[in-house]
């Protein structure tokens, strides 16, 4: 019997093809055969979905978490002006290194869509304001990350952190960290943005409870509470 991969050994050569159509098949009778398939398989998409739903579901994906260590790869990463190091998978993204593959775990970077469009993961790579939902760690080695836990401590908040309090930027506050993060690479680039700058660099974060207008004050708040300068 062959292998169940469907390989053979050396000692079990392939079977000969029939190459010969069977008696009594023609061209016709395989076209009339073709277009009756089609035809059943359209007419019959309830019963192949009926089918479909008795599979028994895949198997659910690797979890990411500090449980899953086979097929891990060591990384290190700069955060925050500290060198960490994180058994990762080739899959693991940023933010999931952040949160859950770094001692201690930075959790200040939220989870919320998991696909690039709320901006509640970001964090500073490079200078530049990025999504660590949509970065694998594996290719941040040598670069620098800063996260919202880097900006500034509860007793000694970021010019950001505290305009947003000042200004009550904030309501659930889970888009807060996203959004102090990058407001405060927008203030870093551009030191005194008018409004429409600031709407423009901030248009990657989503706010549900819609504190847009407190951000926005809150930002520009902070650019004159920095100076207008650029740069950290
Ligand atoms: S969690 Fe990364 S963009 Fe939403
Ligand atoms: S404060 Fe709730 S999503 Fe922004």
């Amino acid at each position: 019997m062959p292998p169940r991969d469907g390989r053979t050994g050396p000692d079990t050569p392939p079977e000969p093809r029939e190459e010969r159509p069977p008696a009594g098949f023609s061209r016709r009778s395989f076209l009339v055969g073709a277009s009756g398939g089609a035809l059943a398989g359209a007419l019959g998409g309830g019963l192949a979905g009926k089918a479909a739903a008795a599979t028994p579901p895949a198997a659910p994906p690797a979890q990411e978490g500090p449980e899953t260590l086979s097929g891990t790869v060591e990384v290190e990463l700069r955060v925050n002006g500290t060198a960490l190091t994180a058994r990762v998978l080739p899959q693991t993204t940023l933010l999931g290194a952040l949160r859950h593959h770094v001692d201690p775990p930075l959790t200040g970077s939220k989870e919320v869509c998991d696909r690039g469009t709320c901006g509640a993961c970001t964090v500073i790579v490079d200078g530049r304001p990025v999504y660590s939902c949509m970065q694998l760690a594996v290719q941040m080695t040598g670069r620098e990350i800063r996260t919202v836990e880097g900006l500034g401590t509860p007793d000694a908040l970021s010019p950001v952190q505290a305009a947003f309090c000042e200004h009550d930027a904030l309501m659930c506050g889970f888009c807060t960290p996203g959004f102090v993060v990058a407001s405060t690479a927008c203030l870093e680039k551009h030191g005194d943005p008018d409004l429409d700058t600031i709407k423009e660099e901030l248009s990657g974060n989503v706010c549900r409870c819609g504190t847009y207008p407190h951000v926005f004050e809150a930002v520009q708040s902070a650019a004159k509470a920095r100076g207008g300068r650029t740069g950290r």
